[in-house]
C-alpha cells in the first residue's frame, strides 16, 4: 500500500477527520456560527447549523464546543437517532452519568431536569449539543422545549445546539415544533466553498500535514472544486486520491488527469 506521507515527505496522513480545532481552516461560516453558538449559550438559547453532507457542520460544531471551559461548561454531545423523546432522555441520562431511568416520560423528563439543575448547581453551565439532528422525529421537536424550560417558563435549564442536513429546517418550520423553534436565536448554514478559497482549504490541509512544497496544480484545483461542489470531505477524499494517482505515475505534482482518477474511485 503506498504511504502519502512517504512518498510526499509529509509528517502526518493529509485530510484527516480530526484536524485539531487550533489547526482548522478559517471556513467563511465558521466564525459567523461560532458568534451565534456563543450567544445561544451566553443567553439560554437555541441555535441552528445546517449543510450539505462533508459541508463541516461537525467540525464547526466541534470547534465551537472546544472552547466552552469544562470548568464552567458541562457539553452534553449527542447524535441524534430517528427514536422517540424517550430514546433521547435516555441518550441524556446516559451521557449524565446514566442514572436508574424509568418508563415514564413525566418521569424521565422530571429526571432531566433534576439532573440538569444538578450540574447549574455546582455552578456549571449544562449546553445541550445534538448532532445529526434532522434525524430527529417531528413529534420530538413538539417536546423538546419542555425539557429545556424550568419553573413555568421562567428559566431557561439548557442551550440546546442542532447541526444537521437542511431537511432540519423543514422539520423546525412545522407547526408543531413553533414552541421549540421560537427559542432559536441564530440560524448557520455551512455554504460550500468558493473556487477562490478552495486553493487555500487544501494548501492548508497539507501544510499542516507537513507539505513544504504546494502539491497541486491550479488545474488540479480548479477539478477539485468542480467535482466537490464545495464539500469538504469530498474534496478531502479527490485530493487524497489525486495525490495517491500522482505518486503511482512518478509526477512531482498532482494534476486535473490524477483528480479525474482519483474521481472513479470514490463514490
Ligand atoms: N474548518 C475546517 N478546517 C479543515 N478541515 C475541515 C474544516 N471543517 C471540515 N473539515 C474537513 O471536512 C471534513 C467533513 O467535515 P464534517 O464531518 O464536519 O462535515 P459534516 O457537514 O458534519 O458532514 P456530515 O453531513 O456527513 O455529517 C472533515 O473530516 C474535515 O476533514
Ligand atoms: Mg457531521
Amino acid at each position: 500500500m503506498i504511504a502519502l506521507t512517504t512518498a510526499w515527505g509529509l509528517s502526518r496522513e493529509p485530510f484527516a477527520q480530526d484536524v485539531p480545532v487550533k489547526e482548522l481552516f478559517p471556513l467563511p461560516g465558521l466564525g459567523p456560527f461560532i458568534d451565534r453558538f456563543d450567544y445561544a449559550v451566553a443567553n439560554g438559547l437555541s441555535t441552528v447549523i445546517t449543510g450539505e453532507v462533508g459541508s463541516g457542520k461537525s467540525t464547526s460544531l466541534r470547534a465551537a464546543a472546544e472552547r466552552l471551559h469544562p470548568s464552567e461548561y458541562r457539553v452534553i454531545s449527542l447524535i441524534a437517532t430517528s427514536g422517540s423523546l424517550m430514546e433521547l432522555l435516555r441518550q441524556i441520562c446516559i451521557a449524565l452519568g446514566d442514572p436508574p431511568m424509568s418508563n415514564s416520560i413525566a418521569k424521565m423528563i422530571a429526571l432531566v431536569r433534576a439532573l440538569l439543575l444538578d450540574i447549574a448547581s455546582k455552578k456549571q453551565i449544562p449546553v445541550l449539543l445534538i448532532d445529526e439532528a434532522h434525524l430527529l422525529r417531528l413529534d420530538v421537536f413538539d417536546q423538546l422545549h419542555t425539557v429545556a424550560q424550568a419553573d413555568f417558563d421562567s428559566r431557561t435549564l439548557v442551550p440546546i445546539v442542532l447541526s444537521g442536513q437542511i431537511a432540519l429546517i423543514d422539520k423546525l418550520l412545522f407547526h408543531t415544533s413553533k414552541p421549540f423553534a421560537s427559542r432559536i436565536v441564530g440560524r448557520s448554514h455551512m455554504e460550500a466553498l468558493q473556487r477562490e478559497h478552495m486553493a487555500d482549504y487544501l494548501a492548508h490541509h497539507v501544510s499542516i500535514a507537513g507539505a513544504t512544497k504546494p502539491l497541486f496544480s491550479a488545474d488540479a484545483v480548479t477539478a477539485i472544486h468542480q467535482s466537490s461542489g464545495g464539500m469538504l470531505r469530498r474534496a478531502g477524499n479527490l485530493a487524497r486520491g489525486a495525490l495517491m494517482a500522482a505518486v503511482i505515475e512518478h509526477c512531482p505534482i498532482a494534476t486535473a488527469e490524477h483528480v479525474r482518477i482519483a474521481s472513479t474511485e470514490i463514490m
